[in-house]
C-alpha cells in the first residue's frame, strides 16, 4: 500500500518503521507506536523474527476499558470504522455459548484501520483478571499476540516452528471462514497464525474462539 511506503533518498520506495521490537525473543510496542496516531497509518508488512510477513492483526492492551473507550474516539476521528464490539468477550459476543471462565474474559474492539489492516483493542474487563495480571506482568507495552496472514496453515505453522513456536492446540481451530492457530515460542511470546476468506474482517468466530482462547493463556 502506497500509503505504507516511504521514498528513500534514491526514490527506492522503503517499508515504514515496524511499531513492534523484538528483545531476546519478546515482541514489544514501541512507546511511541502505541498511540492511535500511530496506528491508523501504521505499516502492516514488516519485519518479524526475520521474516517479512503480513500483519492481519495487531493487538495493544489498554489499562480499562474507559481508556480504550478514549483510544477508540480517537481512532475513529482519524478515520477507523469498528467492526466488533465494543463489549465484553466473549460472553457479549457469544451469548448462546455455554458461559466462559470469568477470569479470561476481556473489553474488547476491533477497527478497520483508514489503509484497510485491523488492529483489536483488549482492556481487562475487571482489576486483576487474567488480561490484567499478564499486562501489569509484561508491561504497557506488551504484545498479548500479533497475527499473521497465511495461505498454507500447515506449511506455515512447520515454518514457525522452525523458529522455535510451539504450536498451543494440536490442531488450528477451522470454522470454514477463519482457521486460526495459535504458537508460542521460548521466551513465552504468543503468534497466531491466520487465514480467512477474502475480504472478511472477523478477529474470531464463536466456534473458534473457545479453543483459542484457552490454548493462549494455558500454562
Ligand atoms: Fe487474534
Amino acid at each position: 500500500m502506497m500509503n505504507n511506503l516511504q521514498l528513500s533518498r534514491t526514490g527506492a520506495a522503503s517499508l515504514s518503521p515496524s511499531p513492534i521490537v523484538e528483545i531476546n525473543g519478546q515482541l514489544k510496542y514501541k512507546s511511541d507506536c502505541m498511540t492511535p496516531e500511530y496506528f491508523a497509518r501504521s505499516p502492516f508488512t514488516i519485519e518479524l523474527y526475520g521474516d517479512r510477513v503480513r500483519v492481519d492483526h495487531f493487538v495493544p492492551i489498554l489499562p480499562d476499558a474507559n481508556s480504550a473507550i478514549q483510544y477508540s474516539d480517537r481512532l475513529v476521528e482519524l478515520g477507523a470504522a469498528i467492526a466488533e464490539g465494543p463489549g465484553e468477550w466473549p460472553n457479549e459476543f457469544c451469548p448462546e455459548d455455554e458461559p466462559f471462565p470469568d477470569d479470561l474474559a476481556m473489553y474488547f474492539i476491533s477497527f478497520v484501520l483508514p489503509a484497510g489492516g485491523i488492529l483489536v483493542l483488549l482492556a481487562p474487563h475487571a482489576p486483576h483478571d487474567r488480561l490484567d495480571r499478564d499486562r501489569r506482568a509484561s508491561g504497557d507495552n506488551a504484545v498479548p499476540h500479533i497475527a499473521i496472514q497465511v495461505n498454507d496453515m500447515h506449511s506455515a505453522a512447520q515454518h514457525w516452528r522452525q523458529k522455535g513456536f510451539i504450536p498451543l492446540s494440536a490442531q488450528p481451530q477451522d470454522d470454514g471462514c477463519l482457521c486460526q492457530w495459535f504458537l508460542r515460542n521460548w521466551a513465552g511470546q504468543v503468534i497466531e497464525l491466520i487465514r480467512r476468506q477474502p475480504g472478511g474482517q472477523d478477529t474470531f468466530s464463536c466456534q473458534n474462539i473457545r479453543g483459542l482462547r484457552l490454548s493462549e493463556v494455558e500454562q
